[in-house]
């Protein structure tokens, strides 16, 4: 039983390696009575209040150091050790400023840890079938410099109970957006794109969550390779190219795309081999085209999954199983991206809203959701969805290290 309300600070750091974000929220001893619709354009809600936010890029080295790292299959134990205290280090870095520019400070810390490699389903190892997952950023140096005990590590109790280990948001997003009557999309578009689908009137049973492939990440990669920015600012360079359809259906033949979820997603799918496959499909275009395909990409590959896996399983009145699409994470900044999103979803009937609307800005509902999953940890409360992870059980999520 809670017995009095907390200051939790919520850090993520995901597969596009640009950098930290950080939520600071104030949880609630006691749930206050919730119309089940967080109210509009509102920052409390009956499960927190967000008390600030912020968003830091990873020095530039750091993040080619990072990148460099994901599913390296070579490279040095030493750097590998030392990489996982300097992230200790710029996740203390970014709270502590965090907690200056709010004037709070944290009680607890959720940190979900940079992914370094992810196999959430399991394959023979040395004889043995076994899954992985790593996140790397030591918890101890955050602890200890932030004053505050830490939750990190997050995915492995969920492979353990027979889970992929991911996606974890969902947790968040049933709390939240759960509605008697709208059916619910909640994409989050980071380096990897992820759905979470809660029907209308729906039990956490029913809730549908996988990865439906890339985010920006392909995006990210193939600007910097074409004009050397990393990252498509607002979508400027796909608007200004034409789309390769051919090649767009062409990888949407690719197997990850017709697998049955809970599907998982990482650098081993999209990473640097996918993105010389992807340059030699679209062969000697204008380098705008590639940005402006790689753009396409990601939607198309998002509205078919709705068509194909979400749509199906959204309750018997297939046609108003969902109602609409609430869009979070730096894909929502890509202007180009959201038009191209906005008209795949208008042929499904489908409205797009950003989390911004329901008071939840969308760069900080990752780091919200870990908050409140480490919130959930410190009381002994499992935070997985088995629905979303294919676990056989719930689970008490993550490690803690103390100040
Ligand atoms: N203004 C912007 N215009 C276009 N894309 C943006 C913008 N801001 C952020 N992004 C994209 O969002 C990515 C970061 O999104 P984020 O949600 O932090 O992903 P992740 O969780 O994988 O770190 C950047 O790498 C970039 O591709
Ligand atoms: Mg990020």
């Amino acid at each position: 039983m809670t017995t009095k309300d907390m200051i939790v600070t919520g850090v993520m750091s995901g597969t596009s390696a640009d950098g930290i974000n950080v939520a600071i929220v104030r949880v609630p001893a006691v749930k206050r009575a919730a119309s089940a619709q967080p109210a509009r354009s509102s920052r409390s809600h009956p499960h927190f209040e967000l008390l600030g936010h912020a968003e830091y890029s990873y020095p530039k080295r750091v993040r080619a150091a990072v990148l460099a790292a994901m599913n390296a299959s070579q490279i040095s134990v030493a750097d590998l050790a030392r990489l996982n205290f300097l992230l200790g280090e710029l996740y203390a870095d970014a709270v502590l400023a965090t907690e200056r520019k709010f004037q709070v400070k944290a009680e607890l810390v959720g940190c979900h840890g940079q992914t370094l490699y992810h196999q959430g389903e399991a394959q023979i190892f040395l004889g043995r079938k076994i899954a992985a997952t790593w996140q790397t950023g030591e918890a101890a140096i955050l602890a200890a410099r932030v004053g505050a005990p830490v939750v990190s590590d997050f995915r492995p109790a969920d492979m353990a109970a027979g889970g992929q280990g991911a996606p974890l948001v969902p947790f968040l997003d049933y709390v939240l957006f759960r509605d008697p009557r709208i059916g619910r999309l909640m994409q989050n578009i980071g380096g990897i794109a992820n759905l979470t689908a809660i029907p209308a009137d729906s039990t956490a049973n029913d809730v549908i969550a996988f990865d439906t492939g890339p985010g920006n990440m392909v995006i990210d990669a193939v600007t910097e390779k074409l004009f050397g920015q990393p990252f498509d600012r607002n979508g400027k360079i796909a608007a200004s190219g034409r789309v390769l359809d051919k090649v767009v259906q062409k990888i949407l033949q690719r197997s990850f795309f017709r697998r049955t979820p809970p599907k998982t997603a990482g650098r081993e799918e999209f990473g640097r081999e996918f993105v010389r496959e992807f340059l030699g499909h679209c062969g000697p275009c204008k380098k705008q085209d590639a940005v402006a395909t790689t753009t396409a990409l990601t939607v198309r590959s998002i509205a078919d999954a709705i068509r194909r896996y979400a749509i199906p399983r959204g309750g018997s009145n297939r046609k108003r199983s969902f109602q609409e699409m609430i869009l979070s994470g730096g894909g929502a900044k890509n202007i180009a991206l959201v038009a191209m999103l906005t008209g795949e979803l208008a042929t499904l009937g489908l409205r797009l809203r950003l989390s911004d609307e329901f008071g939840l800005p969308s760069a900080a509902k990752e780091a919200v959701a870990f908050a409140i999953m480490a919130h959930e940890t410190w009381h002994r409360r499992p935070s997985n969805v088995p629905s979303a992870t294919g676990a056989k059980r719930a689970a008490v999520l993550g490690k803690i290290s103390y100040p």
